[in-house]
Formats: C-alpha cells, structure tokens, sequence
C-alpha cells in the first residue's frame, strides 16, 4: 500500500479518473454538465448533510430545483460533516434503489450498516457527488475487506449491539421486521470467505438520490473509487446486489463488472448477485 497523506492522495485519485481541471486544496469542482456562468451561483461553502432540506425523504425527485441547480455538481472527497447526508441517502435509497424511508422503523439503522464505517473508517476511499442542492451521491469502499470487518468488530458492532438487540432465538425470522433483521446483521455480519478476500479483497458500495442519477454520477464515483483503489494497491474489488435491484445489476454491467457464480458462502443472503472487477491489468 502507498502511504499518502489523504490530500495527495485524493488529487491524484481524482486526476487519474480524469476529473483534473478544478481541485485546489479547499474545493474540488467536477462540472460534469455545462454551466451557465452568468447565472450559476457560486459553489461555496459546504453542504452538510443535516442542513440538507432536499434530502428529506419523498423529496430528491427530478422534478425539483431549478434548471440552474441542476446543471452544476461535483465529485470530491468525502468530508466527516457529510456524514447525515450519507445516512439520509443511504435510507433514500435503501429498498432496492428506492426510498426505504416506510420500510425502517429506525431511520438510521441502514446507515449504520452499509455506509456510516465507511466514512469513519475509510474515509480515504469514500467520495460524494454534490450540487447546489447538497450532497446526493456516495460512493464508499474497503480497500481489504477482512481487515475492515476486524476492525469493525473491535470499534462498531459492539456500540450498535447495545442499541440494537438481536432478535429472541424464539421469534422465527419470517416474522421479524426489517429492522430486526438489520439488527441480525449487526450481530452476525457477514465473513468474506478466504477466497473471495484473495481475488477481489475491496469492496464498494453507491448510492444516488434520483436527481443525481443517470446523469454519468455513477460512473464518475466509479472511477474514482477504482482510481483510488488502485492507488491504494488493490487487486480486485466485488459488489453485491440485490436480485430486485435489475436497474443497479445492468449499471454495473455496463461499466465492466463481471457477475461471478457464487458460492453460498460468498453471498450474505441468497437475494443477491456477486459482482466483481479485476483490477491488475485493466485500466
Ligand atoms: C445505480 C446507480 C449508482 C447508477 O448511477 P447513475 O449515475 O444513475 O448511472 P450513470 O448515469 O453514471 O450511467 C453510466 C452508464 O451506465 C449506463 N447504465 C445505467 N444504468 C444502466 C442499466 N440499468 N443497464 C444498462 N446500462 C445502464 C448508462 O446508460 C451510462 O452509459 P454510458 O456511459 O455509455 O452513457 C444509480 O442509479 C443509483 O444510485 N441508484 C439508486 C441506488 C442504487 O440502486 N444503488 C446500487 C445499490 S447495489
């Protein structure tokens, strides 16, 4: 691994998936639409999360803001008080692809668990996509995904298996709610099997509000991630996703990742396709 203090590293990380015309040290400015100078308002100032009105949920649609606020946005490190903004998208998002907020009982619980350690722990790999709205995108990743579940069974699941029982052996998993089975999770994650760590030890997840989507975000914070990776050392990177989420499996398709046969012991949950790049020879 190279050891780069996390402001060259994310210059160069951001260089390399070609997003170089605006970093400074303060602000990093990817115009991936056009911009209408004379009217567009300044980007400044940053966008935290729990000051974000438009990441309520029901809201985050495609119909709201201006054209002008929609035509400016960014790719840029993840910064800590981007921190509610990444829960909020990640519940958002949460129900395959979609707004998971009438799901969970607990707005939080899916942060907890597919994005927040994400950001505290590896922050060096989490970016966000962001306009004069807020923050409406992440992407996050582990560089080694087994050092990454050691240490969040040292400094994570122990606070959230406080907060979160798991549910009572006698209550059969048919009739727990969703936040239950978050809950299990929290108790019983998931361990990527020795093989699977071996080819492909990172791993990433993303999410974009609908007003950031299908407007090359994804493939951007793709990109930069992978370019981060890289930087990092790593060999290869896999994904999960779920079988409901068909729009997510053909994204990935279409940017270059393969959907491998997985073993059981390579799925957390049998609803879910293993995805994966190799990341030694392609560029
Ligand atoms: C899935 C997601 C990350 C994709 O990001 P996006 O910004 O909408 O996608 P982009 O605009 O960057 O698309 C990049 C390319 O993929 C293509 N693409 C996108 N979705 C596709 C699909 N379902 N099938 C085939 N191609 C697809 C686009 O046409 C585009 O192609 P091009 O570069 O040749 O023009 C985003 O839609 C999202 O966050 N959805 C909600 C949350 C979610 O489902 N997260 C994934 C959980 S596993």
């Amino acid at each position: 691994m190279i050891g780069l203090t996390c402001a060259q590293s994310a210059r160069d990380v951001l260089a390399a998936a070609g997003i170089r015309d605006s970093y400074n040290t303060a602000r990093f400015l990817l115009r991936i639409d056009t911009l209408t100078p004379a009217t567009a308002p300044a980007l400044t100032g940053t966008y935290p999360g729990s000051q974000d009105k438009n990441m309520e949920p029901g809201q985050g649609t495609s119909g709201e803001g201006s054209p002008m606020d929609r035509t400016r946005s960014q790719i840029r490190p993840y910064r800590p008080g981007d921190l509610d903004a990444l829960y909020r998208i990640c519940l958002l998002t949460g129900d395959d692809g979609q707004d998971a907020t009438p799901v969970y009982h607990d707005p939080r619980l899916l942060g907890h668990f597919f994005v927040a350690p994400y950001g505290l722990f590896e922050p060096s790999l989490a970016f966000v996509a962001e306009d004069t709205e807020g923050v409406g995108g992440y992407i996050v990743g582990a560089l080694d995904t087994q050092a990454f579940e050691e240490r969040l069974e040292s400094k994570w699941w122990p606070h959230l298996r406080t907060r979160y029982p798991d549910p009572p052996p006698s209550l059969p998993p048919q009739q727990w709610t969703p936040d239950q089975h978050v809950a299990h999770m929290i108790h019983h994650p998931w361990r990527i099997p020795d093989e699977l760590a071996a080819r492909y030890p990172s791993h990433l997840h993303i999410d974009l509000l609908l007003r950031l989507q299908a407007r090359g975000h994804g493939s951007q914070l793709i990109k930069t991630l992978i370019a981060a990776l890289r930087h990092q050392g790593s060999r290869g990177v896999h994904l999960h996703v779920p079988h409901g989420n068909q729009h997510a499996a053909g994204f990935y398709r279409h940017i270059g990742f393969t959907e491998l046969s997985a073993t059981a012991a390579e799925l957390p949950a049998p609803h879910l396709h293993l995805f994966a790049m190799d990341l030694r020879n392609t560029s």
